[in-house]
């Protein structure tokens, strides 16, 4: 006996009774229950060849019972299974949940997934490939697939190097969950447990996720300030009052953003080795020579040595959030204040201290004139000296011999 011949032959005891029963008691002709549907979708052993594939019609119904759809009947979904009688229809369009979740299924209609999906990429994520389908929490749920534990695996199902769908699209990032991981919010998800820090959706957005090049998107570099201040509002705030932010300055130069200094899938800890040691190459691809000038410094060359972190970085003289031109009273290198940034590592310092200039360089004529003569000066007289007491030795040399040859003669 085929599953059907079974399934119908019992849908003939129960489903008729329950289906009299609903009818008097709601007076709708067609208010299926979930027992109807139950009657024979309870069953562990159900099956049906769908795509060449074969699918288990079996659903638990404890489960569902637990989920946010306790409350609606099984028809709220799948609506063409409202039918009098046994036989709805197979198969049946999917299910469409926007048409409860309107305004999350218009968003996602726009999203990158979205616009995927309408193209027919078998590989574009639906609502049930992120929510389940029959098993659908709340997102405050710890058991939920979209409960902030549970969201890197979510879409890293797809998202991780190697996927089927990493291995047929062509993305802008790799490594992205095993970078995230290994980020300061990775760390904090997985090992601190914290839950309120960065996944995936909290810098993408769960319904709205672009491409970093669309303008609307969380991480396009104009809104990702607004994204990150979602958590770091102190942050943000200094940020905002610094020669860095647009709100201050006005210019054509590319002004830096969050990620810029702090990356995106591979934040760090600040304090940390990694980060201290690349902050200098951050900061230095926009103002390349500040940065070179730097290099040729006691800090600068400390920094390439072993223990190199220690030494001070562009960030440990001019601040991070906070940084202001020189002239500006609050920078952390005005006069004002320079002593006080120079002895959190030089306790003794003092103002003549703070003198040394830290981009000096001998080759820039303008910003420090008294160190390029100097320099001409210094290489001027060396170069001399030597050339003076060169030519001396080398006129010295046939004359030495001479004598020598003059006084072997002479018997000596
Ligand atoms: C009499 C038994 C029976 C009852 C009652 C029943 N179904 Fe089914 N259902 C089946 C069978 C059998 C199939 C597989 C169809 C096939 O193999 O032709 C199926 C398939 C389905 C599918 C899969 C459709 C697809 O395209 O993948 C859904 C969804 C479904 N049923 C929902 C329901 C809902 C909701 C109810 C209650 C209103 C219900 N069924 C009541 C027997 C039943
Ligand atoms: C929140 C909406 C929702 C509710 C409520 C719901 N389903 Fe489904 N169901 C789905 C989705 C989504 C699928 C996947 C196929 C699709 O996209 O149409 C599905 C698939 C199915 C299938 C096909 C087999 C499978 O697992 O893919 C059966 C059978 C089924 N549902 C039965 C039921 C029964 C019985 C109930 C009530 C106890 C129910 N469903 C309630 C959303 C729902
Ligand atoms: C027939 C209408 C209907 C359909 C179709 C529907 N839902 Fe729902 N959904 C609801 C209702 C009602 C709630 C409960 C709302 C509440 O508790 O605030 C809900 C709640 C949810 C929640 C939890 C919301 C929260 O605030 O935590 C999620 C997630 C969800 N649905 C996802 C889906 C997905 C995914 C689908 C499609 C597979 C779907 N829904 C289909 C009506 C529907
Ligand atoms: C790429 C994965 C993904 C897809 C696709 C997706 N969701 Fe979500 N959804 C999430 C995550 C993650 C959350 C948790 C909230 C958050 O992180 O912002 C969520 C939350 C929700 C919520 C409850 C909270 C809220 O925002 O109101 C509902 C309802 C919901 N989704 C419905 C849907 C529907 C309907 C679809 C399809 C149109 C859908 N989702 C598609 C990942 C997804
Ligand atoms: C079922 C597989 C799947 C899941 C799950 C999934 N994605 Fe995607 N995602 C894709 C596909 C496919 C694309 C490519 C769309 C395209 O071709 O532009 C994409 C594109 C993206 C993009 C835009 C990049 C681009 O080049 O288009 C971002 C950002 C993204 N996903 C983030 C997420 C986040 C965050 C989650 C989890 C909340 C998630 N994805 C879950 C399959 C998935
Ligand atoms: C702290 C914020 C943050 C977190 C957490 C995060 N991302 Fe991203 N992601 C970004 C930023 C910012 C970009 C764009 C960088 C750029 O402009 O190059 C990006 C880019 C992407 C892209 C490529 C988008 C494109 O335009 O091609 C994908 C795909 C992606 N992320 C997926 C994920 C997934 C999956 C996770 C979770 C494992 C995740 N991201 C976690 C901030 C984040
Ligand atoms: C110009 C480079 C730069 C930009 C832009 C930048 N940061 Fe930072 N950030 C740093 C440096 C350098 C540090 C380390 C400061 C220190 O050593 O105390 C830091 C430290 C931090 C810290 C740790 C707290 C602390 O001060 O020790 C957080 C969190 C942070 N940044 C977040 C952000 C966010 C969010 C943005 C965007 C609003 C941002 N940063 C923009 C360079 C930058
Ligand atoms: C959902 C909240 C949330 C969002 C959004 C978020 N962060 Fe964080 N971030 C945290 C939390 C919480 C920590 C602390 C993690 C820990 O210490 O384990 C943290 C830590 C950091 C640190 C390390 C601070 C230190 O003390 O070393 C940096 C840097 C940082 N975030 C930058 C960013 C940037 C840049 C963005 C935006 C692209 C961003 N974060 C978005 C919550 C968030
Ligand atoms: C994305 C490019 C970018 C990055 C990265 C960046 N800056 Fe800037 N910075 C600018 C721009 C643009 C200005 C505005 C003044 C200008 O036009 O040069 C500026 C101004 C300054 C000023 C004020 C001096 C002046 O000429 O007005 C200081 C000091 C400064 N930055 C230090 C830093 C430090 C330290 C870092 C790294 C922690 C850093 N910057 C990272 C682009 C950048
Ligand atoms: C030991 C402290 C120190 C370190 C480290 C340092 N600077 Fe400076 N920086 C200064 C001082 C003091 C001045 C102002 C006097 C001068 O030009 O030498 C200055 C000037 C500047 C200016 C011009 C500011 C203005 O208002 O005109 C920029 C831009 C700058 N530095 C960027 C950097 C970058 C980028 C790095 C790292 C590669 C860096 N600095 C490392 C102390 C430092
Ligand atoms: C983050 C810590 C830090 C900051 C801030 C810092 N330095 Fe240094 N500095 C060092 C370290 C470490 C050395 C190497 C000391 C050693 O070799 O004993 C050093 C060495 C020096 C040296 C050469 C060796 C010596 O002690 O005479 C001078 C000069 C110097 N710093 C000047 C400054 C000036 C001026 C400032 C402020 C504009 C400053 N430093 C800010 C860490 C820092």
């Amino acid at each position: 006996m085929s599953h059907k011949d079974t399934l119908l032959s019992r849908a003939g005891t129960s489903l008729c009774t329950l289906l009299i029963t609903g009818m008097v008691m709601t007076g709708s002709a067609f208010a299926l229950t979930n027992d109807d549907c139950l009657g024979c979708h309870g069953d562990t052993s159900m099956t049906a060849e769908k795509d060449g594939k074969t699918i288990s019609l079996y659903v638990d119904e404890a489960t569902f019972k637990e989920t946010v759809h306790a409350e609606n009947g099984c028809v709220s979904c799948h609506v063409e299974a409202e039918v009098a009688g046994d036989e709805h229809p197979f198969p049946m369009t999917p299910v469409d949940c926007s048409s409860c979740h309107e305004e999350i299924g218009a968003i996602y209609a726009k999203s990158a997934h979205g616009v995927a999906m309408a193209k027919g990429d078998a590989l574009a994520p639906q609502c049930k490939d992120c929510h389940s389908k029959h098993d659908i929490l709340k997102p405050t749920d710890p058991r939920a697939t979209t409960y902030p534990l549970n969201i890197p695996y979510t879409c890293g199902r797809c998202h991780q190097e190697g996927s089927a769908m990493t291995a047929t699209h062509e993305l802008n990032k790799h490594n992205i969950t095993q970078n995230y991981s290994m980020s300061v919010h990775g760390k904090g998800l997985f090992e601190s447990g914290l839950i309120v820090t960065a996944v995936c959706s909290s810098c993408h957005t769960a319904h709205d996720v672009q491409k970093a090049s669309v303008p609307t998107s969380s991480v396009n570099r104009d809104n990702i300030i607004h994204t990150c201040n979602k958590c770091h509002v102190g942050i943000v705030d200094k940020f905002k009052k610094s020669v860095h932010s647009p709100l201050v300055t006005k210019t054509d130069k590319k002004l830096p953003v969050c990620i810029d200094c702090h990356t995106d899938h591979s934040i760090g800890q600040v304090h940390e080795k990694d980060f201290r040691l690349i902050i200098a190459k951050q900061c230095g691809n926009c103002h390349e020579h500040h940065s070179e000038t730097y290099l040729e410094t006691y800090h600068g060359r400390a920094s390439m040595l072993k223990g190199g972190e220690r030494t001070a970085k562009c960030s440990d003289c001019h601040g991070s959030h906070n940084i202001m031109p020189a002239q500006d009273p609050t920078s952390t290198i005005n006069t004002a204040n320079i002593v006080k940034t120079c002895s959190v590592c030089h306790p003794q310092a003092n103002l003549s201290f703070t003198t040394y200039l830290t981009h000096a360089t001998h080759n820039d004529k303008e910003n420090y004139p008294y160190l390029f003569y100097t320099f001409w000066a210094m290489t001027g007289l060396l170069v001399g000296t030597f050339s003076f007491f060169g030519l001396h030795t080398i006129l010295w040399v046939p004359r030495s011999l001479i004598e020598r040859l003059k006084a072997m003669t002479k018997g000596h």
